[in-house]
């Protein structure tokens, strides 16, 4: 049986809520990059509203901002699935079926890399190694590792995911 984790919750984006989220990184040199973790971690991504707020914050100009947000691949700019799934791309997964379990998950999901599937449960994202290279192929759901996944196990993982973010609703 595979455990399924309970999708991540974060609040409605809101330019009130974005900068009481920040406030304290105020007059701190350097702190934009902490400040857009912050955002990250309480929206889930960071809104393109927030960017003037910040620019005012730290005294920068919003092509500044703008520069740091798009550099870090790590931020996202648009609102996240209720899970972030991570399928391995790297090498022993690879040998392992990665190529094919990847096609299956973008044809079940309907949606590409870097992508939220219509359905508005998934983000998908590539990843190379999660460390679990004796389980290949491996995905990635928000925190929770899942190994030996193939087209049919990841059909079953996604309905239980699904059910779950319906029951926590
Ligand atoms: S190569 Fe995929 S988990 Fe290491």
């Amino acid at each position: 049986m595979m455990q399924v984790v309970t999708p991540a919750r974060y609040q409605e984006f809101s330019l009130e809520r974005a900068t009481l989220a920040v406030q304290r990184f105020k007059d701190q040199p350097g702190a934009l990059i902490e400040a857009l973790h912050e955002l990250q971690a309480t929206f889930g991504y960071v809104d393109e509203a927030a960017m003037p707020m910040l620019a005012k914050l730290f005294n920068l100009s919003r092509a500044e901002v703008h520069g740091v947000t798009s550099f870090y691949h790590d931020f996202r700019r648009s609102k996240p699935g209720a899970y972030t799934l991570r399928v391995c791309q790297a090498e022993a997964c690879q040998a392992m079926g990665a190529v094919e379990l990847t096609q299956a998950i973008k044809e079940q999901l309907g949606c590409d890399f870097h992508q939220t599937s219509a359905d508005g449960l998934f983000s998908l994202e590539p990843v190379y190694c999660l460390g679990n290279c004796a389980c290949s192929p491996s995905v990635m759901v928000d925190q929770q590792n899942y190994g030996r996944v193939t087209p049919e196990r990841f059909q079953e993982l996604a309905s239980m995911l699904a059910a779950s973010a319906k029951g926590s609703n």
